[in-house]
């Protein structure tokens, strides 16, 4: 398996880290990950998009969208591959100092792909289990950065709880609200209405846009603010949403069970639909 490293391609086989990359001494840079199925890198245009607004609002270089897709197109080709994950990170750069303060230095694009990783896939037919844990992050949350420790812990608990992801929370005056999922963004219908958080310090995933704009096509009302977590029990459907776990109905959140929706099938099948028009676009 190839590589990118900037404009080299590289063997995977033999190994590179770069220990001076502040990516590996302060996870200073910003990720994207991507599917890829059939061959496409799907919604290539907002994976990009979000990864250069980042860049911009960080002061990362970074090189033209033109180009990161000549790479993404190449290295499909040269591992041969058409379905799994895309990795592509963009690290500030070489710092031989290793001084904590932002200099200008020439970033470095990474780019990889991955197999697909593995998910039970009852999770889509008879819902996951996802557990509370509270959200300990920074408040760059709205950017993609590689600064992923409380993610990672977050996700970890909620292994070894048996459950597939977390549903962290922030608390205010009201109580207890979700932000997010370790690696996802959550959705509650309540009443015929569908809740999502609103984007305060968490990530604006390219899947949560596209699912809302499905839901407004089948006609929902979207509510994007706070949702607390003693309105989570009174929910009639909950489902969880990213580019890997695509539309993943909820079945269990703690100690509280859910049914699998009408509009949950319904949004699983649009979204599916979706990804074919936009892949025979594309082709
Ligand atoms: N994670 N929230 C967080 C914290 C995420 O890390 C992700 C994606 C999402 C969903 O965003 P999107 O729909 O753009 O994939 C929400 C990816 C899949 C990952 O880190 O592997």
């Amino acid at each position: 398996m190839y590589a990118y490293f900037n404009d080299e391609i590289i063997d995977l086989r033999k190994g590179v880290i770069q220990l001076q990359n502040r990516c590996y001494t302060f996870g200073d840079g910003l990720y994207e990950v991507l599917r890829i199925i059939d061959g496409v890198p799907v919604f290539f245009e907002e994976h990009l998009n979000r990864l250069k607004k980042s860049a911009d609002y960080f002061e990362i270089k970074i090189e033209s969208s033109r180009e990161i897709k000549r790479k993404v197109d190449n290295l499909i080709r040269i591992n041969d591959f058409s379905s799994g994950e895309l990795y592509i990170q963009l690290s500030r750069g070489t710092d031989l100092f290793r001084e904590h303060g932002i200099k200008s230095l020439e970033s470095i694009v990474s780019i990889l792909t991955i197999p697909l990783r593995n998910i039970n896939e009852d999770n889509w037919i008879s819902g996951a289990k996802v557990v509370s844990f509270p959200d300990m992050r920074h408040g760059f949350c709205n950017h993609k950065t590689v600064n992923l420790f409380a993610n990672v812990q977050a996700k970890s608990y909620a292994y070894s709880n048996d459950a597939y992801e977390a549903i962290m929370y922030r608390s205010d005056s009201n109580g207890k609200y979700v932000t997010e999922g370790g690696s996802s963004n959550y959705f509650f219908v309540k009443s015929n209405d569908v809740y999502t958080p609103e984007v305060d310090n968490i990530l604006p995933g390219i899947t949560r846009e596209k699912t809302i704009s499905l839901l407004q096509e089948m006609g929902e009302n979207v509510v994007q603010k706070r949702f607390y977590f003693d309105e989570i029990k009174d929910a009639d459907e909950i489902f969880l949403v990213s580019t890997v776990s695509k539309i993943m109905p909820v079945k269990i959140v703690d100690d509280f069970s859910f049914k699998i929706g009408e509009k949950t099938l319904k949004l699983i099948k649009r979204f599916e639909e979706m990804i074919k028009e936009y892949k025979k676009s594309r082709k």
